[in-house]
């Protein structure tokens, strides 16, 4: 992801690539001499105490973020965090609570919320009252870090995220009970790596969420979102580039094509709000909202009985 954030980047005026860091030194040195960084290095310390640095991208495995997000809240720089934020949702609650203690500017790296084929489904559909997102994978290797449950959590708490996210955003409302059907099915890890779950919303509206890696279905491909709204139906597929509206009562299909945009789009908006202008991005709320739906259904499933997700007392918003 740093890869794919450095290429952003450069092609955003205001924003000056400066120090990289990775704890394995023949990446680091690799990634700076590709991206022309400063300053390469295998201690993250060397980016928090560099006074000339003003935004940090945490975008190391899973395990690493909570130790990294609380030196960079320290260090009062803005911050933009890949998702999930955490491995478990309480250590994700302690991100939020240290975001709390500073006034910069932090976002939770989500980005198919800024896929131009998903803005188009909001501008179309913007209260669907029903939702349903599928991200289904090819098998993960086990030896891949994301696969262990220490590391990444495996496919369902990694990439979940992404799902109840888009969920939560294209409905518009906050996730109050979950019925979750969640196992592991067939990795030798031991991670969950298959989940379904209906999400009820505040506003009424029905949310379907299919996560794993039990094999890219045929046409749909591993991105899929269907939305119905009184506007009509909408079909979203081909990684999220390519939508079909049918407008209620009508028989005629309206097609919209689009790009997988969303990380350019996503570094555009953070370097807009740090440079001052008003934009919308997804806060450090989001992302621990996102991890308590997916953790959550998985609890709902072992328990086998709908869950509350939110406690509202504790996180005011
Ligand atoms: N937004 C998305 O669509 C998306 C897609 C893939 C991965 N991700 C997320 O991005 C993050 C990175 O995933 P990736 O696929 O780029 O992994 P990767 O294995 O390609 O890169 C991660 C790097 O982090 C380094 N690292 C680990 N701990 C570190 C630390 N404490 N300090 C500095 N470097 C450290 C590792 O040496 C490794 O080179 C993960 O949180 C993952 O969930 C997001």
């Amino acid at each position: 992801m740093g890869v794919l954030h450095a290429e952003a980047l450069q092609k955003i005026p205001a924003a000056k690539l400066s120090v990289c860091c990775d704890l394995n030194e023949n990446k680091a040195l690799s990634f700076g001499e590709r991206f022309h960084f400063r300053t390469v290095t295998s201690n993250p310390a060397e980016i928090f105490n560099d006074p000339k640095i003003d935004a940090v991208y945490i975008a190391s495995t899973t395990d690493s973020h909570l130790a990294l997000f609380r030196q960079a809240v320290k260090s009062g720089k803005h911050i933009l965090i890949e998702k999930p934020l955490a491995l478990s949702a309480e250590d994700a609650d302690e991100i939020y609570q240290l975001s709390q203690q500073s006034q910069s500017i932090m976002m939770t790296a989500f980005k198919f919320r800024f896929y131009s084929m998903i803005q188009q489904a909001h501008r179309l559909i913007p209260d669907p009252f029903m939702a349903s997102v599928h991200i289904i994978d090819d098998p993960w290797p086990p030896d891949f870090w994301a696969n262990q449950p220490n590391k990444g959590g495996g496919n369902v708490i990694s990439q979940g995220v992404h799902g109840t996210d888009l969920l939560r955003y294209l409905i518009g409302s906050e996730p109050e009970l979950v019925y979750g059907v969640a196992n592991n099915y067939h990795q030798p890890t031991g991670v969950i790596d298959n989940l379904a779950a209906t999400f009820r919303f505040k506003n009424g509206s029905a949310g379907n969420l299919m996560v794993g890696d039990c094999g890219t279905a045929p046409l749909v491909s591993k991105f899929m979102v269907q939305l119905t709204g009184k506007q009509g139906t909408i079909t979203l597929v081909d990684r999220l580039t390519d939508l079909y509206f049918k407008p209620m009562f009508e028989k005629e299909i309206i097609r919209f094509r689009g790009e997988e945009d969303g990380i350019f789009q996503e570094n555009k908006i953070f370097i807009d709000a740090i440079s001052g202008n008003e934009s919308h991005y997804p806060k450090i709320w989001d992302g621990y909202v996102a991890q308590a739906m997916i953790e959550k259904a998985i609890r709902s499933s072992k328990e086998r009985q709908a869950i509350q997700i939110l406690d509202c007392h504790k996180h005011p918003n």
